[in-house]
């Protein structure tokens, strides 16, 4: 960054303790084979992550930017005002800077793993709003059991934002898992606003993970990329293909690296032997519907208040508070 706003300031938590070599060694020896998708966000990956939400097979981002600019009004007054913001994964921070106009926060906390796209969406955030404090804090929020409590303003209510149905690269237990956590983060008082992708017609959805031009598979084998970059490993990206499938049982998009012929990779010093059409598990993108979502939410300790989607139900945000007892324990005892 060429000069940092007064109004940002940087931090960074402890929560990389598994390297990226730990997670590739452990998950290509697993069967079926399958990498964290944490390690897509380099920056390139971040790049074309960003990319992937402009392209006209990818609706989530559009729809669920309509629904807020729709119900915007509603969405800020059922939140409280002078909170703090807290955004895990804030990357670009585009649908974050039209929530901050109307709900006022009085400080904001982004998160990302990527430090390169933290500190750009962070100090762009900063700029847009001179009298916001932003804290950008370089961390793998999977991973973050507290937030830095004695950087953040002492009393204000907690807002957690998490848009862009990030929720549903986490399997449903893990969602539930993330929920508690988060509970603490916020604390009695605070509570959650979340984009989360409805259940649809298979064909939409592979699309949505699948577009013509490309995109999504590039982002997919940019992990491969970002291997041979960091580890030293040996794949040739022309030698597997992008695959995404909707297993509508399950109501998840799973991404696949799949392999090509069969071949041996040199994976940190190990040989691995890949078969033709064997696959490297990615990502899973869970769907929910509204009352399949809601339930979810209430085992992970969470009333709904508030629901919010367009016309088609192509998209949901909901806005959850954490059961009583649930938020009790926050850490810096405030409030
Ligand atoms: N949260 C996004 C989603 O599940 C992430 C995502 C979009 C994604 N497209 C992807 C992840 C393609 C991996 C591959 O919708």
């Amino acid at each position: 960054m060429d000069t940092c706003p007064a109004n940002l300031a940087l931090a960074a938590a402890d929560t990389f303790g598994t390297s990226l070599r730990d997670d590739v060694l452990a998950g290509l020896a697993a069967v079926p084979r399958a990498l964290p998708a944490k390690w897509f966000y380099d920056e390139q990956g971040s790049e074309l992550f960003e990319a992937i939400c402009a392209t006209p097979e990818y609706y989530v981002t559009r729809t669920e930017l309509a629904i807020l600019r729709e119900h915007l009004d509603a969405i800020a007054s059922a939140l409280p005002a002078g909170a703090v913001l807290i955004e895990p994964g804030s990357g670009a921070g585009t649908k974050t800077r039209l929530l901050i106009e109307a709900c006022l926060p009085c400080a904001y906390v982004a998160i990302d793993i990527s430090r390169s796209m933290l500190e750009i969406g962070a100090a762009g955030t900063a700029r847009r709003f001179p009298s916001l404090q932003v804290l950008a804090l370089h961390a793998d929020y999977t991973r973050l059991d507290t937030l830095p409590d004695d950087r953040l303003p002492p009393g204000a209510p907690r807002v957690l934002y998490f848009p862009g149905s990030t929720i549903g690269n986490f399997t449903p237990e893990e969602t539930r898992a993330f929920l508690c956590r988060v509970a603490r983060w916020i604390g009695p008082g605070g509570s959650v606003l979340i984009g989360v992708d409805t259940r649809k017609d298979a064909a939409v959805l592979e699309a949505a993970y699948d577009d013509r031009q490309g995109v999504t598979a590039r982002f997919n084998l940019n992990l491969l990329a970002r291997l041979n970059a960091e580890l030293g490993c040996t794949f040739d990206l022309s030698r597997f293909r992008h695959h995404a499938r909707y297993d509508a049982q399950a109501g998840r998009v799973e991404m696949h690296l799949e392999s090509l012929i069969d071949q041996q990779v040199e994976v940190a010093g190990v040989v691995h032997a890949f078969r033709r059409g064997e696959t490297i598990h990615t990502e899973s993108s869970y769907k929910y519907t509204p009352d399949g979502f809601r339930a979810l939410a209430a085992s992970g300790g969470y009333a709904c208040r508030s629901t919010w989607t367009d016309a088609q139900g192509a998209f949901a945000i909901y806005h959850l508070m954490p059961d009583a007892a649930m938020a009790e324990s926050r850490t810096d005892g405030s409030r």
